[in-house]
């Protein structure tokens, strides 16, 4: 039996590396969903195709490639604006959807990361975690990793971009970013990588424990 864990939360979080720290501990595949909006995203900037047409949004969705998406050609800002903005349509989640769920019964055991993985991809995961941060926390955790690189950054305008990402993804219709009712939370404000990652895996051996 397939096991797997949905960790959700808002953009900057510190999911992401949550996730694959968690994938790596247990042996469990991973999927950063927010790659697959990211991918249908690109493919229509790349073809020129306008953003608000849902139908053909929906064809570059049914088009990607779980086994072909490259973190380092996604991660554009640009990019991350496009997906934010096709991830309110019903027709592209639903065909993303359900390549995330083929995704979530690969053996021994998987972790997904996004906004609904608790609510709607997955809700029978065995465990589901929602991970946040104040925006402040996660603005400059953007604007440390942008410097870090060598690149210049305005704190003021990640900060807004932060709040606008949080805006759209919880205020959309069609599965909104809320934790489900039997998430737990995980603030990391105030938390090193190494502290969340050991209080989820408290939890998750936790609820492993139970589920045996
Ligand atoms: O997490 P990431 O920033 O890569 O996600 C890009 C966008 O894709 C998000 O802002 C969100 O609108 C959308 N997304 C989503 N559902 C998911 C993952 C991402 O709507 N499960």
């Amino acid at each position: 039996m397939t096991l797997t864990i949905a960790i959700d939360g808002p953009a900057a979080a510190g999911k992401g590396t949550l996730s694959r720290q968690i994938a790596e501990e247990y042996g469990f595949h991973h999927l950063d969903t927010g790659l697959t909006y990211r991918a249908a995203a690109k493919a229509l900037l790349d073809a020129g195709l306008p953003l608000d047409d849902e139908a053909v949004a929906e064809r570059m969705a049914l088009e990607v490639e779980l086994a072909g998406l490259d973190r380092s050609v996604l991660s554009a800002h640009a990019i991350g604006e496009a997906a934010s903005k096709i991830a309110v349509m019903p027709a592209v989640r639903r065909a993303l959807v359900q390549a995330q769920r083929a995704f979530s019964r690969k053996e021994p055991g998987t972790v997904l990361d996004g906004r609904d993985i608790g609510t709607v991809v997955c809700p029978d995961a065995a465990v589901k975690l929602y991970v946040t941060a104040s925006p402040e926390v996660r603005a400059k955790r953007r604007f440390d990793e942008i410097v870090g690189k060598g690149a210049a950054a305005d704190y003021a305008a990640i900060f807004d971009d932060v709040k606008k990402r949080d805006e759209r993804d919880m205020g959309r219709v069609d599965s909104p970013l809320r934790p489900a009712d039997d998430a737990h939370l995980l603030d990391t404000s105030e938390m090193s990588i190494e502290a969340a990652f050991q209080a989820a895996k408290s939890l998750i051996d936790a609820a492993l424990i139970k589920k045996i």
